[in-house]
């Protein structure tokens, strides 16, 4: 989603910073980008439908300004187009703006007949419209932005430039991540910390609620009442800069490559013997573990649910993070949250978690990125050990959270005595072997991109299971269709023939997977209703079938813990191979965003 990159420096040229801040964003899926700067004394701006590598052609490689804020746009308010881009300008204020104005329409009345008039139709050309009203009236920076606060409802991390001023770029932030990095005599600003970690790892982050003052050699922050505040100051400890493609042509199967690792990194702490699982939290005084997350994440605590439920008799919900936030919980002390999240910015989940917290109940989250906004605002949190995921579409991520969560099932098994403690050691020698038991799926690319050249030109595919098979069908149809277009929909395989069943025709894909030999049969049966009706099938099994009506992918018999890591590999390998052969920009797929942080 929207990127943010702003410096200020006495020392350096800031337009390559500014550059490579937006071209280090991109994995974060946007449709324009911007950039202005102050020089002697003029106020520039360029703006570009498209991507950073287009910006930069309309920017002259001569200049060496002091001074800048810079863009990437995921539109929410007005259409993809270069007037629309931000940064915008409105008299003496210029800003870049990530989140969203809710009460836009309200104060572009009262700013119209103020006099002002907007050429976008961007909330954020009203953020600034508004702030510039404000900075006519008070001739005050402080009070403009304290008053900006209380008028303004919605998200926002706010980089703003004053025309006359070559010295200091300001911040605002409410519900939308922002940070402050800091170096000799050149100071940064940023959406997110790889933004600028080229040139320096050490930040501070803004909260809530506060705004800054930033010069090459002051860096100044206030809550909103204008009082000054001590911060910490953070240094990045994580892997350096986001790593390159390596002999792979797309992020995403590199991704999908690295899963034997960051599956083992992720668990690695807590499977070494039966003990380990005690460093894991204690769920025991729970009635109920709620999950909530988006998307992909929303598939790994189905995950969670099912083994949960099944293994551990506690009860467990999952809630999408958009339909959670405004829906009655039923909370109380005996119900834990937990919060999924690749990135920790996503702005559903995190104003759940929010609402949790106010109801004072425990929280827990599965977080990727370190200290990202879920990650910092949570009571506990486990970390997941996937790495920078640039890829869109979320593979070694989901894959790390699903290992996390098993093994957190398996703690609370190990606890409350639900599963024989011989069984439980080799469920642990299982997840200890996970990178030889992967290796074979992996390596398995042939028979993937077979199948690929079998689908690439359908316009619908199906998706059934049963039980965990389910969950897994949910995450292999929103794989496909997030990078390749095509149009696909996951069912409980039972649930078919009560209406879905009707848009199977002759030679339609349908892929399922039979992991669960209790109800292996009804699966494979459903398989054969479809088969009947003209449907081409495509089974993934432990089992030993041999039907020549399917196709099938076998995987390596392993407790159920272990299954959903499995069955997904040829899932997502069918997706990528698929996207690849219609041309697809795999890794940052039409309209997607990586983070979320808008609602
Ligand atoms: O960063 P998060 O894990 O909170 O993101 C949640 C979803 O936006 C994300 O999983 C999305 O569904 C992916 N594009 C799926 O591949």
């Amino acid at each position: 989603m929207c990127g943010i990159v702003g410096c200020v420096s006495t020392k350096k040229n800031i337009i390559p910073i500014l550059v490579d801040g937006l071209n280090t964003l991109e994995y974060r899926g946007y449709d324009s980008a911007g950039l202005s700067y102050i020089k002697d004394g003029n106020l520039i701006i360029n703006k570009v439908k498209g991507r950073v590598k287009d910006l930069e052609n309309h920017i002259s490689k001569n200049i060496n300004a002091n001074i800048g804020i810079a863009h990437t746009r995921w539109a929410t308010h007005g259409k993809v187009n270069e007037i629309n881009a931000h940064p915008h300008n409105v008299g003496n204020i210029t800003i870049v703006h990530n989140g969203i104005i809710e009460n836009f329409h309200k104060l572009k009345e009262k700013l119209k007949n103020k006099g002002y008039t907007f050429k976008s139709e961007s909330d954020t050309e009203i953020a600034a419209g508004l702030l510039d009203y404000y900075y006519n009236k008070y001739q005050n920076i402080d009070k403009t932005i304290q008053k900006f606060i209380k008028k303004v409802d919605g998200s926002y991390a706010i980089c703003l430039m004053i025309n006359n001023d070559e010295k200091t770029i300001y911040v605002i932030k409410k519900d939308s991540p922002l940070i402050i990095g800091t170096s000799k005599h050149t100071n940064y600003i940023a959406s997110d910390v790889p933004a600028i970690l080229k040139y320096t790892k050490k930040y501070y982050i803004l909260e809530d609620y506060e705004y800054g003052k930033i010069t090459s050699d002051d860096i100044k922050i206030y809550d909103k009442e204008g009082k000054l505040i001590q911060k910490e100051i953070k240094e990045y400890q994580g892997s350096d800069l986001i790593s390159d493609k390596g002999i792979y042509d797309h992020y995403m199967l590199k991704e999908i490559m690295e899963q034997n690792i960051t599956i083992r990194k992720t668990i690695n702490p807590y499977i070494n013997n039966i003990e380990d699982l005690l460093k894991l939290p204690d769920l025991t005084k729970y009635e109920r573990i709620d999950i909530i997350a988006c998307g992909t994440a929303m598939h790994a605590g189905l995950v969670a649910k099912y083994l949960l439920e099944e293994y551990t008799n506690t009860k467990s919900e999952v809630f999408l993070a958009s339909e959670y936030r405004y829906q009655n919980n039923f909370l109380n002390n005996k119900v834990l949250s937990i919060f999924i999240s690749q990135s920790g910015e996503t702005a559903d989940t995190l104003a759940a978690l929010k609402k949790v917290q106010q109801a004072k109940c425990d929280t827990l989250g599965i977080v990727n990125v370190k200290e990202s906004s879920i990650a910092r605002t949570l009571d506990q949190v486990l970390y997941t050990e996937a790495g920078p995921e640039i890829a869109v579409a979320s593979t070694k991520a989901y894959t790390s959270q699903v290992a996390l969560l098993s093994v957190l099932a398996l703690s609370h098994a190990y606890r409350t005595k639900t599963i024989k403690e011989e069984k439980l050691i080799h469920i642990l020698e299982e997840f200890r072997s996970i990178t030889s038991i992967l290796n074979p799926l992996l390596e398995d690319t042939k028979t993937y991109e077979n199948i690929a050249k079998k689908i690439y030109e359908k316009s619908d595919v199906f998706y059934i299971g049963r039980g965990l098979d389910y969950a897994l069908a949910m995450e292999g149809s929103l794989k496909l269709k997030e990078i390749s277009y095509i149009h696909s929909e996951a069912y409980a395989a039972g649930e078919l023939k009560h209406g879905t069943i009707s848009l199977i025709t002759k030679n339609t894909p349908v892929f399922s997977s039979a992991t669960n030999k209790k109800i292996n049969a009804k699966t494979i049966s459903n398989l054969k209703e479809v088969i009947s009706r003209g449907a081409e099938c495509y089974l993934i099994t432990d089992e030993d079938i041999t039907d020549n009506s399917f196709q099938t992918i076998k995987i390596k018999k392993v407790s159920m813990f272990l299954k959903p890591l499995l069955t997904i590999i040829p899932y997502q390998l069918i997706a990528y191979y698929t996207a690849k052969l219609k041309n697809c920009d795999i890794d940052k797929p039409r309209n997607l965003a990586k983070s979320v942080t808008v609602e």
